[in-house]
Order: C-alpha cells, then sequence, then structure tokens
C-alpha cells in the first residue's frame, strides 16, 4: 500500500453498497441503511445492523442512496464513511476511490456524489460509466468491436447498455426492478386476499416464489378490517404471475435497445446474447422471458450482485483502463 492509501471501488447501490479493495477484492457488502433513533434523530447503526433492526419502534431506517446517487446527501455521507473507515483502517491516509457515474446523472448530481466523496473521506474520486462497469463485472469483452449486452436490474430500475469498442452505444432504463416486483405482489395479495404486505414480506413472497419446491409460500400480512396480522399460504405461481407486468416491461425495453443499435451490433448480439446482472437477476424465469422476447441467448453473471463492484475494482486495479475506454 502507497503511503497515500490504498486504491477502492464502490458501487453505491439503492439496496446495497459493496466494496472492493485493490488486491483483495470485495470484502463489504451490506444494505445501504442508516438507523436513527426516532426521538433524537441520533444516529445508531449503518449497514446490514441498521436493517436488521427494523422492528424496532424506537428507531427508523432510512435508505439514503437512490439509483446511485445521494438522496439524502448528509445520511449518505455518514453512511460512506462509516464504511470506509471498516475496509480501510489506516489513520494518516485517505483511499482513492472508484465510483460508478449512472448514464442519467446530470452535472449537478455528479457534483454532489463527488464533493459527498471527499467528504467522507476520500482522497480522490475517478468516476466511471455504470453500464461500463456493468459489462466489465459480468465479463464481456468491453473493448472489442463486438457488440455486448448487459442488463443491471437493481432495486428501483433496470438499466440496458449495449457496449462495443469501450463505449456505451445504447442504452434504456425501466423504472422499476426488484422494487416494482414486490409492489406487484403486494397489489395482487391485497386484491385476491385483502391482506396488506409490506416490502419485507413481499420480499420474502418474490424469494420464497424461486425457491424448491416452487409450490406455496407463508408470509404475513396485516388485515384492514380486523386490524390483526395473520398468515397467508400464497401459491409460487401466482406470485411468480404478480410479477410478470414488470419483466414484461423490462423484455419490452431491452427488445427497444436492440432495435436501436446499429444493424451490424445488432446482429453481433443475437450471437452473444445478453448478461444478467443485480439483485433482480435472480428472479425466477426472467432470462426464459427476456431469451423468448429478444430471441438470442441469455445468462445470468456468474456474481451478479457484485458485478459493477467487480468492474468498478477492475478499474481500481489497473487505473489506465478508465482513461483508456474514455478516449474512445
Ligand atoms: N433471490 C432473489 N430473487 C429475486 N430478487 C432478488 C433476489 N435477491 C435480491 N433480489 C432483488 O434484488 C434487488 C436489489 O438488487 P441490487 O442489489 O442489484 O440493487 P442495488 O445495486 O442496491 O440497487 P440499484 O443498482 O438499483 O441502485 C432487490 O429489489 C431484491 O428484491
Ligand atoms: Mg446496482
Amino acid at each position: 500500500m502507497s503511503l497515500l492509501g490504498r486504491d477502492l471501488a464502490m458501487d453505491l447501490g439503492t439496496a446495497s453498497t459493496r466494496i472492493y479493495v485493490k488486491r483483495k477484492g470485495i470484502v463489504l457488502d451490506e444494505p445501504s441503511a442508516v438507523r436513527r433513533d426516532s426521538n433524537t434523530g441520533k444516529v445508531i447503526g449503518f449497514g446490514t445492523e441498521a436493517a436488521d433492526g427494523a422492528d424496532d419502534t424506537e428507531a427508523e431506517t432510512c435508505w439514503p442512496v437512490n439509483g446511485g446517487l445521494p438522496a439524502d446527501n448528509e445520511m449518505a455521507r455518514r453512511m460512506i464513511r462509516h464504511f470506509l473507515r471498516k475496509v480501510h483502517r489506516h489513520p494518516f491516509s485517505r483511499p482513492r476511490i472508484v465510483m460508478a457515474l449512472p448514464e442519467d446523472a446530470t452535472p449537478i448530481a455528479q457534483m454532489a456524489l463527488r464533493d459527498m466523496a471527499f467528504e467522507a473521506d476520500a482522497r480522490g474520486i475517478l468516476l466511471f460509466p455504470h453500464a461500463l462497469a456493468a459489462a466489465l463485472g459480468a465479463g464481456l469483452p468491453v473493448r472489442d468491436c463486438v457488440g455486448s449486452m448487459v442488463i443491471d436490474i437493481g432495486y428501483d430500475s433496470t438499466r440496458i447498455a449495449v457496449v462495443s469498442r469501450g463505449a456505451v452505444v445504447a442504452a434504456g432504463t425501466v423504472l422499476g426492478g426488484g422494487r416494482g416486483v414486490n409492489r406487484a405482489i403486494a397489489r395482487w395479495v391485497e386484491n385476491e386476499y385483502g391482506l396488506v404486505l409490506d416490502d419485507g414480506e413481499a420480499e420474502a413472497a418474490k424469494r420464497g416464489a424461486g425457491q424448491p419446491p416452487y409450490e406455496e409460500v407463508v408470509v404475513k400480512g396485516h388485515d384492514p378490517d380486523t386490524g390483526e396480522r395473520r398468515w397467508v399460504a400464497l401459491p409460487a405461481q401466482g406470485i411468480r404471475e404478480a410479477g410478470g407486468q414488470q419483466v414484461e416491461s423490462i423484455a419490452r425495453a431491452a427488445v427497444e435497445t436492440v432495435e436501436s443499435c446499429p444493424a451490424e451490433l445488432a446482429a453481433d448480439l443475437s450471437g452473444q446474447g445478453a448478461v444478467l446482472i443485480g439483485g433482480g437477476s435472480l428472479l425466477r424465469g426472467l432470462g426464459r422471458r427476456l431469451r423468448a422476447a429478444l430471441s438470442m441467448p441469455v445468462r445470468r453473471a456468474e456474481r451478479p450482485t457484485e458485478a459493477v463492484a467487480l468492474g468498478l475494482g477492475r478499474c481500481a486495479e489497473e487505473l489506465g483502463l478508465i482513461s483508456k475506454l474514455r478516449r474512445r
């Protein structure tokens, strides 16, 4: 390690933050959450600790990141500083950090991201396009002239990109990712069973429906008539169908992105196929639906939830890569 501190890469996700340390790999993967005392507003925990204490009525959890950018500057800064101190315990040096820049970030948002990272104790910030980080982390040949497609299904959004020769050639965004599926499941349960599910319960139903024996998932919902909470057994098939609309909008946007590509790249893609990353890519049946819509091979990356951090980590390992890819 240099006296100036290690180089790190950080994927600041809406649901989770992942940190990659040069020559070590991913060393932190925690919810992007801050826990505060409801009465005093004092911060009492970050990350896993903050997300786990959700049942405590004396405290509330806030999620200060949205779409890769700080939504609550002060809380995001304190959370990042906490994470950085956890992985970079060197009192006399500060790390240099590679972070993802969302494609739709305005110059002001970009500046806010930089300022926040500096204030959180970074020595230098390098911003790298999110889509390229995703493609690198998914193991795609980003610098080749062939086209590669990567679809990142995150918490609140799905980002679709075709990259070739180190640049983004076509891109699309769908509002809604994993949370959109949860909301659709909660709506279906309310209509069919008269029970209200909170996001945690809808998430449990979604994950349960993707696990063997794929038949039934039991969750606890709130009955608005009696005010009581009661258990309900939901058919896994119904849960999967409820999330179908969100899957359809992802499929539509993926098709539109391919259609907006130059013809020769679209031809490459039909052979190369698309790679899915992000937590939402773990949704059962998604790959099959996308394969049918796109008429091309679709596979999930080896480490889907870590792909963006791994791609940014590649840049931290080889800082020259950033300028090589940017120059194109
Ligand atoms: N096993 C699973 N099955 C279905 N969905 C899952 C599973 N595991 C995680 N998810 C979903 O993944 C989503 C979070 O994905 P991810 O961790 O990639 O988001 P993020 O990187 O924090 O957010 P973003 O990239 O949108 O800022 C959640 O909505 C969650 O429901
Ligand atoms: Mg993400």
